[in-house]
């Protein structure tokens, strides 16, 4: 599979605001990528465990 180079970008404050903004609320990546607490409604996300890690998706799933 051909793969297209990487772009080069600079880092600017506004650009690092967008992608947190991306993150954080348009993509939830943190949702998956956080521990969350399963026992309160809508398993909040732990705080302190933002993009450390979470759910694991593995054979268990889908079973
Ligand atoms: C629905 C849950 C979910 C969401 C939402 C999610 N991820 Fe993931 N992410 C995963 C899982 C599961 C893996 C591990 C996939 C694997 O190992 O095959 C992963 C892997 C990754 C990896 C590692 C890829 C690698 O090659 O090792 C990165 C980086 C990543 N995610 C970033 C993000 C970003 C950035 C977002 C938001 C745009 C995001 N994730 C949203 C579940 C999620």
């Amino acid at each position: 599979m051909e793969r297209m180079a990487p772009e080069a970008l600079t880092s600017t404050p506004a650009r690092r605001a967008r992608g947190a903004y991306l993150v954080e609320h348009v993509t939830v990546c943190l949702d998956c990528h956080s521990q969350r607490d399963w026992d309160l409604y809508s398993a909040p996300i732990i705080a302190g465990t933002e993009g450390q890690g979470g759910e694991t998706f593995d054979d268990r799933h889908g079973v």
